[in-house]
């Protein structure tokens, strides 16, 4: 029997190109998307039979428990929160909004804790939980600033992320995942990596860290990072 994979947030950029790479490796995917309208989603459903696509947007709470309510009884092997927002390198506390400082925190932070807390019930002990963190998201190698709130907002996933694996317990595998600088809309046309590169590297990091228990800062090479 497959494996089933549950990405949220997969309608473009390293979510698409995750559904795109595990249907490929030959899991059941589910794939969330928050509307119809431009997401890559469909034009992949055409070629991978394995592939379900749901909604949610991970800011409502009730489309968060009613994609739940609609997958009771499955089980997810992986459960990836990949969904985020930035606003760019020259993002400063003082040229932002309290407004989105709070909207870049509950997309980034909140939100995928929220909906893991609600999904965890349906993945295994042997199963692997992770969300899209960032190298930014390292307080330890803030040694050039810039994406004040975008930072802040991946340090406060991380954090989250670390609690959820103690209070879990053990055997739980959970990951802080750090793509690489990757090109899509948000990484630039200027980034290192093309999105296949990095979730290749992301799924054989992914099933290299299953089966290890805590909470793992690594990125699409296997590399630990610190906190
Ligand atoms: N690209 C990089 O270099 C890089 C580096 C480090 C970390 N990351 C992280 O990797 C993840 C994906 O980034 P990307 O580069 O692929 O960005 P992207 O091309 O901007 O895609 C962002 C994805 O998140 C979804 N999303 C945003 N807000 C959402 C919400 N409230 N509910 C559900 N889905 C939501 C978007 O859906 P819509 O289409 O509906 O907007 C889209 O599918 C993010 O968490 C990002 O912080 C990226």
């Amino acid at each position: 029997m497959p494996e089933t994979a549950l990405i949220v947030g997969a309608s473009r950029g390293l979510g698409l190109g995750l559904a795109r790479e595990y249907t490929a490796r030959g899991w059941h995917v589910i794939a969330t998307e928050r509307g119809t309208a431009g997401s890559g989603l469909t034009s992949l459903a055409a070629t991978a039979p394995a592939l379900r696509i749901e909604t949610v947007d991970i800011n409502r709470p009730d489309q968060v428990a009613a994609l739940r309510q609609r997958l009771d009884g499955t089980r997810i092997d992986l459960l990836f929160v990949n969904a985020g927002i930035a606003h760019g390198p020259g993002e400063t506390l003082p040229a932002s909004s309290e407004q989105a400082f709070l909207d870049t925190m509950r997309t980034n932070a909140w939100s995928p804790l929220r909906l893991i807390e609600v999904f965890a019930p349906l993945v295994p002990p042997t199963g692997v939980i992770a969300a899209m963190s960032s190298g930014l998201g390292s307080v330890a190698n803030n040694t050039s600033g810039g994406w004040e709130l975008y930072r802040a907002s991946k340090a406060a996933l991380n954090t989250l992320l670390r609690s959820f694996a103690h209070r879990a317990g053990a055997g739980r595998t959970v990951i802080a995942m750090i793509p690489g600088w990757v090109r899509t809309e948000m990484g630039g046309a200027n980034a290192t990596y093309d999105v296949a590169t990095s979730v290749r590297g992301i799924a054989d990091t992914i099933a290299a860290t299953r089966g290890k228990p805590g909470c793992h800062y690594i990125d699409h090479q296997g590399k630990t990072f610190p906190w």
